[in-house]
């Protein structure tokens, strides 16, 4: 008796990833992986993707119109990170092809991190190191790379989802900080109430924060929000960080700020344009740079590889993914 053909699907991983990733994966499909990571032309994707449907993607591969067009079969796109500015969603759900992303898995690594730039500028902490490395510690001094406090300062944080959250917590209950926050949806009393804050305009934050953390997803809304005029709005003596996307920021609005004293401090993990870093910013001693690794502990990476891979076998085998972006794509 001749047994019933199964073809198992195909998936494309498109950057290097856990090698236990790609087993798991390798159980249930065909896998097509990039061990050596390389930065596949978009040629070569689209190549690559002919005969596949599924793609593991991390943010820095873009899916649009004009790629799905040329990869009829595919049918998910599972980023590995809980932004998707990289996905064209309108596009992906008019093209019927799901969405997913990463979210939960990493919000508090992101918040540690978010509070590791704030305390890093304020304090000066990268300064210090450059000054002492540079053998130009010689003696005390009274006003030696003095900075600002955090405990006790007013924590002003621009978008309030989970991570922002997990911020003003961070803010409220462990530096004793006032927590003013803008969204755009205010956030119900109770949630307020549970992370100890209080929704404002943006231009009163930006006016009366010590320290303004961003947490907003990149989008045309959000790009450039914190500009020139933003920037002239804040105190001297306060400090910058973003940990969400490049783009928010104006990175040479923010360097003139710094560089003429106008901004005390700032902390950058992510950059318009990145891994380029706007030359001026370079230029400047009192920002810390950081290379888009607000994400990256040995769990959490794991964690948000593994929710990516669960989500290709959750649809491509069961029509059922964990954390759907056009979920109405999956119910079609
Ligand atoms: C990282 O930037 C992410 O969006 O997960």
């Amino acid at each position: 008796m001749s047994q019933p053909v199964t073809t198992r699907p195909a998936v494309l991983v498109a950057r290097a990833i856990f090698p236990d990733i790609i087993e798991q994966l390798s159980r249930h499909f065909d896998v097509e992986a990039n061990p050596d990571d390389a930065l596949w032309p978009r040629e070569e994707l689209v190549r690559r993707l002919q005969g596949k449907q599924g793609v593991f993607t991390t943010g820095s591969e873009r899916i649009d119109a004009a790629l799905l067009a040329q990869c009829p079969g595919l049918r998910i796109c599972a980023n590995m990170a809980v932004g998707y500015n990289n996905f064209d969603l309108p596009a992906m759900t008019a093209a019927g092809v799901l969405a997913t992303n990463a979210p939960g898995v990493l919000t508090e690594t992101t918040a540690d991190m978010g509070f590791a730039l704030l305390m890093a500028a304020a304090r000066r902490v990268t300064e210090g190191e450059h000054f002492l490395r540079a053998g130009r510690w010689d003696r005390w001094a009274y006003d030696m790379l003095i900075g600002q406090d955090v405990h006790g300062s007013t924590l002003g944080i621009i978008g309030m989802g989970r991570i922002g959250q997990a911020i003003a917590r961070r803010g409220a209950l462990g530096f004793g900080m006032r927590v003013i926050y803008h969204n755009r949806s205010r956030l119900p009393e109770a949630d307020e109430a549970a992370v100890g804050a209080r929704y404002v305009s943006k231009q009163e934050l930006l006016r009366t924060a010590d320290h303004v953390m961003l947490v907003v997803p990149y989008s045309a809304e959000s790009h450039h929000i914190i500009g020139a005029a933003e920037l002239a709005l804040m105190k001297p003596s306060a400090t910058l960080t973003n940990i969400a996307r490049g783009g928010i920021v104006d990175d040479a609005a923010l360097a003139a700020a710094l560089r003429e004293g106008r901004l005390a401090a700032a902390g950058l993990d992510v950059f318009e344009g990145e891994p380029r870093v706007h030359p001026e910013l370079l230029a400047c001693r009192n920002v810390v740079l950081t290379p888009h690794i607000g994400s990256a502990t040995v769990p959490t990476r794991r964690a948000m590889a593994r929710l990516a891979a669960d989500n290709l076998i959750g649809y491509l085998l069961h029509g059922k993914p964990l954390t759907p972006l056009n979920p109405q794509v999956a119910t079609a």
